[in-house]
């Protein structure tokens, strides 16, 4: 979600309102994700490297993720969103930590869409965590050193129980990852759009959408095999519903 800034500057206005308005359109992507059929969605909202920034900033961000979570808690509930929180909690206030668990607490058992917010989150610190838990576990001796497989390494980073992603979107116009789920999007599908995160509407998102369904998703694999693939899937649905002659 790039771009907040640059959006508050070209309106003469200080760079903070352009995350209140961001926070307005996450809300609004949260909610036409989940009408759309999304099961997951994560939003990356602070990073690791976000700290750097001006005190002021950073207190400002700070201070929207808890008047946001404690405001928002309740409709996920009642639009069944299940909420979590991802990335290194231990550096966050106190305050901030008890809304995240008010939040993830009350939402824990929907099911519609998962909305992942990702916080203090770096997509290396995830690949060191879980390279820190599988050294645990061959140091105890619960984990031969030949076992530790891709999907072993998987299970131990965040998100670990959701499918890896589709699709990434980055706004703003830069044309990078900048450390978010670096494990989980090797085969994701990558889109960039020039349009700055305040003014991703719903149209926008339609886009992205779009362009991702035109996509052909190889896994490796060349073209003509993810052809008769899709195409060996789809006939058994297509041929049992079709009546041969005679039948009633
Ligand atoms: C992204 O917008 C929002 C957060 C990091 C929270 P920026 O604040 O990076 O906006 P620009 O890139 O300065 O325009
Ligand atoms: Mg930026």
């Amino acid at each position: 979600m790039d771009g907040n800034g640059r959006w508050a500057n070209a309106q003469g206005k200080v760079r903070v309102k352009g995350h209140k308005k961001g926070m307005d359109v996450a809300r609004e992507t949260v909610e036409n994700c989940a009408r759309a059929g999304v099961k997951v969605l994560t939003l990356f909202a602070f990073s690791s490297e976000n700290w750097k920034r001006p005190e002021d900033e950073v207190s400002y961000l700070m201070g929207l993720f808890i008047e946001g979570l404690s405001r928002e808690a309740k409709s996920l509930l009642k639009n069944n969103i299940k909420i979590q929180v991802i990335g290194e909690r231990s550096q966050l206030s106190k305050k901030l930590q008890k809304a995240i668990h008010k939040a993830e607490q009350l939402t824990q058992g929907c099911d519609q869409m998962v909305l992942n917010i990702a916080t203090n989150y770096g997509g290396r610190w995830d690949i060191v965590n879980a390279t820190k838990n599988i050294a645990k576990q061959v140091l105890e001796g619960t984990l031969s050193l030949d076992d530790i497989d891709e999907q072993g390494f998987s299970d131990n980073t965040c998100l670990s129980d959701l499918a890896d992603p589709d699709l990434f979107i980055r706004t703003g116009g830069e044309h990078r990852i900048s450390n978010f789920l670096i494990w989980q999007l090797a085969y994701s599908e990558l889109y960039f759009t020039d349009l700055l995160w305040p003014d991703f509407n719903k149209d926008a998102l339609e886009d992205a959408f779009f362009a991702y369904s035109s996509r052909q998703r190889r896994f490796g694999q060349t073209g003509e095999q993810v052809i008769s693939r899709v195409t060996s899937q789809k006939m058994p649905q297509n041929i049992s519903h079709v009546k041969t002659k005679g039948e009633d």
